[in-house]
């Protein structure tokens, strides 16, 4: 068998279209913030491709750019100074910071509501509450894109390798809310592989290259990969090893080309939910 490969291109292209279209019936052109913090290189380009998606949505991008060797106060004023910006509507602080920088104090200064990450605590505990105005890109992006291929997690047991705080814990929580039976599996699992073999859809967001092979995977499954590495070569690789699972996957997301468009496309939905919202008040 041969998996339907789950082009993430192709349907953020669509929703950005979409979220155009909303943008256009409101009064005011939605802001969005990127903050980056030095000169990490994947971080660059991560945000690099967050101006041109608020550009294809009609959406302001302010982005700015603060040196290596910033402080936590010189970042936290910057906030400040955005949380009270009539023209944003979002706020995102690229990660990771540099290493004098604590992360918990700046994501609790951003305003809950043009937190478009969804990282600050409130919008984390409705998350978890299941009463959330933004769910966190990522975990969207994958639920967005298991409904463009029909599959519904609902009776299926869903197995989520990784915890982080921005990935794998919503993930899971996600995929709860539309009525799965979820495993989180971590570095301390001891039986990964029988973990994952009982996987109708398994997503792998760890970041470790080859951590998924076709002996992990069950026939038919539905195989998500949110990992961005790089290999030894230098090129683009996600968690799974791609050629072997997708002989055996029912439906399998590329990396790149999969996750990382959608997760881009969400950002700009978030957004465009919080000039909405603003309108609103
Ligand atoms: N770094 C890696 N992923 C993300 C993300 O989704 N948001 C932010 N702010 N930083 C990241």
């Amino acid at each position: 068998m041969s998996a339907i490969i789950m082009d993430g291109k192709a349907l953020a292209a669509k929703t950005k279209e979409g979220i155009r279209a909303e943008v256009a019936k409101l009064q005011r052109k939605p802001g969005l913030a990127v903050v980056l913090v030095g000169d990490n290189g994947a971080s660059q380009v991560y945000v690099r491709n967050k101006v041109k998606d608020c550009s294809e949505c009609d959406i302001a991008c302010y982005d700015y750019y603060l040196p290596q060797e910033s402080t936590l106060e010189e970042l936290l004023a910057l906030i400040g100074e955005l949380n009270g910006r009539e023209d944003v509507d979002g706020i995102l602080v690229q990660l990771p910071l540099p290493a004098q920088i604590p992360e918990k104090p700046v994501l609790e200064a951003i305003a809950p509501e043009k937190d478009v990450d969804a990282f600050h605590p409130d919008n984390m505990g409705r998350l978890l509450r299941g009463d959330a105005i933004y769910q966190p890109c990522t975990p969207s992006g994958v639920m967005e894109m298991l409904k463009e291929y029909h599959i519904d997690p609902a009776g299926k047991h869903c197995v989520v390798v990784g915890r982080s705080n921005i990935v794998g814990k919503p993930m899971a929580l996600l995929l709860l809310q539309e009525n799965g039976t979820v495993t989180v599996c971590h570095s301390r699992t001891p039986d990964l592989k029988e973990q994952c073999l009982q996987a109708d859809i398994l997503v792998a967001a760890v970041g470790r290259e080859k951590l998924i092979t076709a002996d992990m995977v069950k026939e038919g499954a539905v195989v998500i990969d949110v990992a961005m590495n790089r290999n030894a070569a230098g090129k683009l690789c996600g968690d799974v090893d791609f050629p072997a699972v997708a002989e055996k996957a029912a439906c399998i997301t590329p990396v790149p080309g999969g996750v990382g468009p959608m997760t881009r496309a969400m950002l700009m939905k978030n957004t465009l939910t919080a000039a909405q919202r603003r309108q609103k008040a």
